[in-house]
């Protein structure tokens, strides 16, 4: 007892000594083992770089990425470098980390899902914040897919309950069905003796879906399968100039472009379309607000999206036509191009499709998993991107705050390891069972997403939906879709284009 009590002191003190002295070692190991591990994201595997010119020297003739995007791309970047791969001039000539491991997407993707930054468009967002106010005026809200932070999270909450409301795009369900039919109509009235429209069939695709939208965004039919149009009438010219929004997006946002310090011809070019596209939006929204006004209002439940927007602010519904017009017609267009595509080139899934949509079962679960599967085959966004927020430690690298990071779901959505035999059109994976080795389940939950994720998810994505379905019902209804000859090709820019050749053919059913 005294030996403790007297002991006891003197051995806490040693005790007391001997820990401290243990765990600043270990805290110093800790640290030091801690610092080995997290490497730098200048570590991160990428490409080799030359003095002053960077990694640039690998996208010229000879060079590993030389005239490569696409699929392609992505497929070099992983197999040559891995699951994190480090580009130095990705994004308005800044770097960009790749992300192909997708527990580490996930990590990103979730932790930036509070005020979620997706970089692009910062023209449009000059546009619409300084070139466009008037003098003096306050910078405002400049639009979802330009505005980000609070700005974007103040305008999204409040169009959200509009345009994803399935009851509100459950009105649509006619007048889209209608555009629909006209497309079914014009492509008999087309069709050479062969049944083939060898020329400008995305064209055809991009007025359908420029017409769709319009009937969600601007309230009205635009006629653009009228023949009799002029070049120079107002639908000709919007399609035009939606045309050369990605356009502008790709050369002046994404590549670097001297825009940013003074105002380059491609800067004076974009400010004109811009302001054509506000001017003709709108016209043709002041025009549907006086339609509504002699009209009267619509009783609660039978309120459409504009009526809606309008409701909450003119300057709102302006904003979001826009939006939804430039980011509703290409995505649309060429989906449907590929998924045409992948049934003809697979007539025996045709088959499939068109006994459901004979049977009029009203789940349209075939339909439904025929384009989930065409987007995972040939998805129209290549991939997803976010700037982070904060600091991430992605497989051992530290991502600082502020870089840009590259999701290429294009990839990952065919590799085997998450969707077996990944290159076949196999719209069954996503209605067989789970014990069925073709399950979708069985694949990592970021490894698709065409839609994007989270709080900034694709918000026309119910409208698309229903445009999908609609059109490739009815056409599946009215023709037997055959493919001659040699695959399309594809010509990736901000997104991935259906660039013909159009070897469709229209077989009447009989
Ligand atoms: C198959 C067709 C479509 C695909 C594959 C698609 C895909 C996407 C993707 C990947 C994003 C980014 C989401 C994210 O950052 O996580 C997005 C955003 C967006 N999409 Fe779509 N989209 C399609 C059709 C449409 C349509 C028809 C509209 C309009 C009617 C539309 C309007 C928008 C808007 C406004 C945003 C920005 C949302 C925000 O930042 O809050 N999209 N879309």
């Amino acid at each position: 007892m005294i030996a403790i009590k007297y002991n006891g002191p003197i051995m806490n003190k040693l005790y007391m000594k001997n820990f401290i002295f243990a765990t600043e070692i270990n805290i110093r190991l800790a640290h030091s083992s801690s610092c080995r591990k997290i490497k730098s994201w200048k570590e991160i595997p990428g490409p080799s770089s030359l003095p002053i010119i960077g990694q640039l020297h690998h996208y010229f003739p000879g060079g590993s990425l030389y005239q490569c995007n696409g699929f392609e791309f992505q497929e070099k970047l992983y197999k040559n470098y891995g699951p994190l791969v480090r580009l130095n001039t990705v994004y308005a000539g800044k770097p960009a980390i790749f992300v192909f491991d997708p527990d580490s997407m996930a990590q990103v993707l979730r932790g930036e899902n509070w005020l979620p930054i997706r970089p692009g468009f910062d023209v449009l967002y000059h546009y619409r914040n300084f070139y466009n106010q008037p003098k003096g005026g306050a910078p405002g809200l400049t639009g979802l897919i330009s505005d980000h932070g609070q700005k974007w999270k103040q305008l999204r909450s409040l169009v959200n309950p509009i345009i994803m409301h399935p009851d509100n795009i459950k009105l649509y369900d006619t007048p889209i069905g209608e555009v629909a039919q006209d497309v079914v109509q014009r492509i008999k009235d087309l069709r050479d003796e062969d049944g083939m429209i060898t020329k400008n069939f995305d064209y055809l695709m991009y007025l359908w879906a420029l017409e769709s939208v319009g009937v969600v965004a601007l309230g009205s039919r635009l006629n653009t399968f009228n023949e009799n149009l002029e070049s120079d009438s107002v639908v000709r010219r919007l399609i035009t100039l939606i045309h050369e929004f990605f356009a502008i997006s790709e050369n002046l946002d994404i590549k670097p472009s001297l825009w940013r310090y003074y105002p380059t011809p491609a800067f004076k070019r974009a400010m004109k379309v811009f302001c054509d596209i506000d001017s003709i939006t709108r016209s043709l929204v002041l025009k549907a607000k006086d339609e509504l006004s002699q009209r009267g209002h619509s009783a609660d439940d039978k309120k459409g999206v504009l009526e809606k927007l309008l409701e909450v602010d003119e300057k709102i519904a302006l904003i979001m036509a826009g939006d939804l017009l430039f980011t509703g017609v290409d995505t649309v267009g060429n989906t449907m191009s590929c998924t045409l595509y992948l049934l003809a080139s697979h007539p025996e899934k045709q088959n499939t499709l068109r006994q459901e949509v004979n049977s009029g079962d009203e789940r349209k679960s075939y339909l439904k998993a025929c384009i989930k599967e065409s987007l995972r085959v040939m998805p129209v966004a290549g991939g997803n991107i976010r700037q982070c927020t904060k600091e991430y430690n992605l497989l051992g690298y530290e991502i600082p705050k502020d870089m840009f990071v590259v999701f290429p779901h294009q990839y990952l959505s065919k590799m085997e390891s998450q969707y077996p035999r990944a290159n076949e059109f196999i719209p069954e994976r996503w209605l067989v069972d789970k014990d069925h080795a073709l399950y979708h389940g069985n694949a990592h939950p970021f490894a698709y997403n065409p839609f994007g994720f989270g709080a900034r998810i694709c918000i026309g994505r119910r409208i698309a939906e229903l445009e999908l379905e609609s059109l490739l019902s009815k056409i599946i209804q009215n023709f037997e879709l055959e493919w001659r000859g040699p695959p399309p090709t594809m010509y990736q820019s901000a997104m991935n284009y259906f660039k013909g050749p159009f070897n469709f053919v229209f077989k009447d059913i009989k």
